[in-house]
């Protein structure tokens, strides 16, 4: 059955934000400022989309190959994120979302690895998501998902077992990968989620990217006929 706007909204809709650098060479300003309007931006596309009703939210903010990146550039990144765990925990109660970060977290230092657990725990109740991809990979998310079942004993490693440990665990996976910038692939993100997802492509660069096109999305996506193998 193809999907309509009367009976569905995308359960989940994940974001590969990019395009924040080109978006910063356009305006003649550094890349660290095209990232700093790049995060105020996903507060509001967030924002929109779960108030829009879309249960689920996951964005790319960093990948286990952004580390390559000029080591100013990196840590303007880093501290944009500092900023938005400090500002969740300041803000609780403002918010009906949940908070998930997902992504290899030992490498960072042990207070971040501690301040993201505890934004995780003090909003855990809450019905909407939205997880945040940081040192993000899609193929060591799902290494890491057999390591665990590995160590837990299992010795015949099930599709289901994975879907389970993976870093997002009870998230369902996105029926939208929506990529800004114009590049035409995953980059490693949500590899095992992103089997039967839509995905969607547009030249509009992270930072100008409107609730209006976001809506634009969902539009095509009611148009598309999800077959999941079937006829
Ligand atoms: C890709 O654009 C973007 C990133 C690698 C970083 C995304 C980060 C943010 C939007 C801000 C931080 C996020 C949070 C959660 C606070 P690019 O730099 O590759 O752009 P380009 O392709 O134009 O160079």
């Amino acid at each position: 059955m193809s999907e309509t706007k009367e009976n569905y909204i995308p359960k989940h809709i994940a974001f590969i934000m990019d395009g924040n650098g080109r978006w910063a060479k356009k305006h003649l300003m550094p890349r660290e400022y095209g990232h700093s309007v790049g995060a105020k931006k996903f507060r509001e596309i967030a924002q929109y989309c779960a108030d829009k009703g879309v249960e689920n939210v996951t964005v790319y903010a960093f990948s286990t190959e952004n580390w390559k990146r000029p080591q100013k550039e990196v840590d303007a990144i880093m501290r944009l994120f500092r900023e938005y765990i400090s500002e969740a925990e300041r803000d609780f109660g403002k918010s009906d979302v949940r908070i998930l970060f997902i992504g290899n977290r030992n490498v960072f230092d042990e207070d971040l690895q501690n301040e993201m657990s505890r934004v995780e725990k003090l909003t855990s109740d809450r019905k909407k998501t939205l997880c945040i991809a940081i040192n993000y990979g899609g193929r060591g998310e799902i290494v890491d998902a057999v390591n665990t079942l590995i160590a837990l004993g299992k010795k015949n490693i099930t599709e289901d077992d994975i879907t389970r440990s993976i870093y997002s665990g009870a998230v369902p996976p996105p029926d939208m990968i929506v990529r800004t910038g114009g590049e035409l692939r995953l980059s490693n993100f949500l590899l095992w989620q992103s089997d039967y997802a839509e995905l969607f492509f547009t030249e509009t660069l992270w930072p100008d990217l409107t609730t209006d096109e976001v809506d634009c999305l969902i539009e095509t996506f009611y148009q598309r006929n999800r077959r999941y193998g079937g006829i």
